[in-house]
C-alpha cells in the first residue's frame, strides 16, 4: 500500500511518522539480547489501519459490522499472516490468529478490538491488536518458541457492549443478540456479517482457566499517564458498566398553540432527568460517573411537543452495589418528575451490561516488572473505560497495560498516543508474554459467569 501522508493523514498521524523515527533512534533500555518490537513498524500499522473508515475530522467512523470494520478486519488478518499466526473467525465473531506451543498446554492470549465509536479516534483498541500481532511477528521472526501456543484476539464489537469477549465467556444471551448495533444491524446480524455464526455460540465459549492468562494492552484514554509522565500504568481493575433505555411519554401537539402551561411535555421532563442523574451521581464521595449520551424526541420537529422522548442512561463504578444503589436514587428523584410533569418514565435496561473486575495481581506484578527490567515509569491504576479484559477476567487470570494518551482524550478524532509510548506498551506486553510463559499463574477461577 503506498501513502501520500501529507494529503489523507491528520495531522497529528504526520506528526507521528516523525515521531516514530526517532523513537526507533532512541529506545528504551533492555540488555544486549532482549527481543524488542519495531517501534515504526507498528506505527507504520497504526497509520494504514486508520484509512478504514477515515472520516473528515481524521477520525475514524468504524462502527462494528460495518463495511469499514470488514475491510479493517481483512487489513488485520493479513498482518497476522505475515506474522505467521494461523487465522480464524469463531462463532462470536472474533477474529483468532494462533501459533502452537508445546503440547497439552492451555494457551496464552494477547489482544484488543479494532471496531470504533461513532466519530472515534485512532489508537483506541487498535493499539493493542497491533501491539499484539507486532509481539507474535517478533516471536515469529526471530524463531521464539512458547512452551504456550499464543493466541492473538481481535474482539468483536467492543464500542457495543464488549459483544465479542461476551461470546468468548459464553455470556451473550438472546437479548444481547437482539440489541440494534451502532451499524443499525442487530448483534445476530452483525456477527453473521463478518463471518460468525449466532446460532452455534457456545463453540466460541471458553471454559473457565482453559486460556493460562489474557493480557490487553490499551491507550489509558484518561490524563492521568501523560499528565504525570509516566510510561506504563499497571491496571487494577476495570470499571462495570450498565446501560438503560430510558422513555419518557408526553402528549404531541401544536406548538404554536398549546399555552405553556398546558403541555405534557416529555422534553421538559428529560432536562429535568438529566439533572437529577448528574445530581445523584455526584452527591456521592467516589469515582462513579453517570451520562445521558444519546437523546430522541418523537416525532422530532421544531414546531411539534413531541409525545415521546428516549434518552440512554449509562452507570459506572469499580462496585457493582454502588452501580445499583445510585440508579436506586435516580429513578426514586425522578419519580417527582413523572408527576410534576404529567409525563410517565419507562427503563428498559439493555443487555449489555459489563460487570466490574479486578486483574489478577500476580500478573499485575509482571507487567511492572517487565516496565521496570525495561527502564519505565510505572503506575497502578484503575480503568474507568470498559474493556474486553474484564469479561475474559471471568475466565482467565487476567492483565492490563495502558500507555499514556495525549491530553487523556478519547472517543474523539483528536485521540492521541505518542508513537515511543506505543513502542514502549508493546515492549511490556512482549516481556509480559515471556514472562508468563516461562511461569503461568495457576487458575483459581471456580467457573465462568459465577
Ligand atoms: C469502551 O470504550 C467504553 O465505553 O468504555
Ligand atoms: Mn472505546
Ligand atoms: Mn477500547
Amino acid at each position: 500500500m503506498k501513502f501520500n501522508y501529507t494529503r489523507i493523514f491528520h495531522p497529528r498521524l504526520q506528526h507521528g511518522v516523525i515521531a516514530v523515527i526517532l523513537a526507533a533512534l532512541a529506545g528504551p533500555a533492555a540488555g544486549e539480547d532482549a527481543l524488542m518490537v519495531d517501534g515504526a513498524r507498528i506505527e507504520q500499522h497504526i497509520i494504514e489501519l486508520s484509512a478504514f473508515g477515515r472520516n473528515q475530522q481524521g477520525g475514524v467512523d468504524r462502527v462494528a459490522y460495518s463495511e469499514a470494520d470488514l475491510d479493517a478486519r481483512r487489513y488485520v488478518s493479513g498482518l497476522m499472516n505475515q506474522a505467521g499466526l494461523e487465522v480464524r473467525i469463531d462463532a462470536a465473531g472474533n477474529l483468532i490468529g494462533r501459533r502452537e506451543g508445546r503440547e497439552g498446554r492451555r494457551p496464552l492470549m494477547i489482544g484488543s478490538h479494532i471496531d470504533s465509536v461513532p466519530g472515534g479516534g485512532n489508537y483506541d483498541g487498535d493499539v493493542g491488536v497491533i501491539a499484539s500481532i507486532e509481539v507474535a511477528r517478533v516471536l515469529n521472526d526471530s524463531g521464539t518458541m512458547l512452551d504456550h501456543p499464543l493466541e492473538v484476539v481481535i474482539f468483536a464489537d467492543e464500542e457495543g457492549g464488549l459483544t465479542g469477549s461476551r461470546g468468548m465467556i459464553g455470556d451473550l444471551t438472546p437479548a444481547a443478540l437482539e440489541v440494534v448495533s451502532h451499524s443499525g444491524l442487530t448483534v445476530a446480524d452483525g456477527i453473521a456479517r463478518i463471518g460468525g455464526d449466532p446460532h452455534r455460540l457456545a463453540e466460541a465459549a471458553r471454559a473457565a482457566c482453559s486460556l493460562a492468562a489474557f493480557v490487553e494492552l490499551h491507550i489509558e484514554q484518561g490524563a492521568v499517564l501523560h499528565d504525570e509522565g509516566i510510561d506504563i500504568g499497571v491496571v487494577t481493575g476495570i470499571v462495570g458498566i450498565r446501560w438503560w433505555d430510558v422513555i419518557v411519554e408526553g402528549i404531541a401537539n401544536h406548538a404554536g398553540t398549546t399555552p405553556m402551561d398546558k403541555r405534557r411535555d416529555p422534553m421538559l421532563a428529560a432536562a429535568d432527568f438529566i439533572k437529577i442523574v448528574n445530581n445523584v451521581i455526584r452527591s456521592e464521595a467516589g469515582t462513579q460517573v453517570g451520562t445521558v449520551g444519546r437523546i430522541r424526541a418523537e416525532p422530532g420537529a421544531p414546531n411539534v411537543i413531541p409525545d415521546r422522548v428516549v434518552m440512554s442512561l449509562e452507570i459506572r463504578d469499580l462496585d457493582a452495589d454502588k452501580m445499583q444503589s445510585l440508579f436506586d436514587k435516580i429513578r426514586q428523584q425522578a419519580r417527582q418528575i413523572a408527576q410534576r410533569h404529567g409525563t410517565p418514565l419507562e427503563y428498559r435496561e439493555l443487555d449489555v451490561a459489563s460487570a466490574p473486575a479486578l486483574t489478577d495481581e500476580r500478573i499485575q506484578n509482571v507487567i511492572a516488572k517487565s516496565a521496570e527490567k525495561l527502564g519505565l515509569s510505572q503506575k497502578r491504576m484503575p480503568s474507568g473505560a470498559g474493556h474486553d479484559a474484564q469479561d475474559i477476567a471471568r475466565i482467565a487470570p487476567t492483565g492490563m497495560i495502558f500507555v499514556p494518551s495525549v491530553g487523556g482524550i478519547s472517543h474523539s478524532p483528536r485521540e492521541y498516543s505518542e508513537p515511543a509510548d506505543m513502542a514502549n506498551g508493546a515492549n511490556v506486553l512482549l516481556q509480559t508474554v515471556l514472562a508468563l510463559d516461562a511461569a503461568p499463574p495457576e487458575c483459581t477461577i471456580a467457573s465462568a459467569n459465577d
